[in-house]
């Protein structure tokens, strides 16, 4: 059983995502986090995020060790999430990701879990088109922005609530663009999709529905 979750940043995608695996004791991959490491790894190493081959050769080295623990914590800050953002956009780098992400169900099989959740921005779309739950989690920018500020304040992160919608605009803007070119429309929200508004729900409120999505398959 896969459930593939996918949606803009500050959607509440990755909290519903977690809750869903602990609650039916599934898997779970943030796949965010792996084009997060890959731009601490050309943060780290002061690699222009626009030379592309250098890009590559960074996300190369991460292949090898994706599998050893890390520190999340480094992850988080939104240089670290724009940066994301840039080298999302080199194919190559979204290649060398794949198998590792379709591999994860099966990984997870492996070891008795009878499920996975993913979640992400192309998961239900290229990642695993065959999930048979696909959630699309979306939110207005306003809203997310304001989560992302709070988040961020918890953190002790400095950043005014103009400068943090500013960045998700540019953020929500780049993540489009790829998603346009690379996606047909029809595929990205398709069918088969259930789409939930969080704007005005609460986490819980999200988690509920979305656990009623689930058992009703
Ligand atoms: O979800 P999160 O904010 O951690 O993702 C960071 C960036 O990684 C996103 O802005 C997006 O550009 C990229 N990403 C992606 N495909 C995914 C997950 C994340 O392109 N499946």
């Amino acid at each position: 059983m896969i459930i593939a979750i996918d949606g803009p940043a500050a959607s509440g995608k990755g909290s519903l995502a977690r809750r869903l695996a602990e609650h039916l004791n599934y898997g779970f991959l943030d796949t965010g986090s792996l084009y997060r490491r890959v731009a601490l790894a050309v943060l780290e190493q002061n690699i222009d995020p626009k030379d592309t081959n250098a890009v590559i050769e960074a996300a190369q080295n991460l292949i090898a060790v994706l599998d050893q623990p890390y520190d999340d914590s480094a992850l988080r800050s939104d240089n670290v999430g724009q940066t994301a953002s840039i080298v999302a956009q080199i194919q190559e780098v979204r290649d060398l990701l794949i198998q590792y992400q379709r591999d994860f169900p099966l990984q997870a099989l492996q070891k008795g879990i009878k499920g996975a959740v993913l979640d992400g921005r192309d998961i239900g779309t290229v990642i695993c088109p065959e999930a048979p739950i696909k959630l699309f989690i979306t939110a207005e920018v306003e809203k997310r922005a304001q989560r992302r500020h709070k988040e961020l304040q918890s953190r002790d992160i400095q950043a005014t609530k103009p400068e943090v919608l500013a960045e998700m605009l540019e953020r929500d803007a780049r993540d489009q663009k790829r998603l346009d070119e690379h996606l047909a429309p029809p595929r990205v929200i398709g069918h088969d999709v259930h789409i939930i508004d969080t704007s005005d729900m609460t986490p819980d409120e999200v988690f509920n529905h979305a656990l009623k999505i689930v058992t009703s398959h």
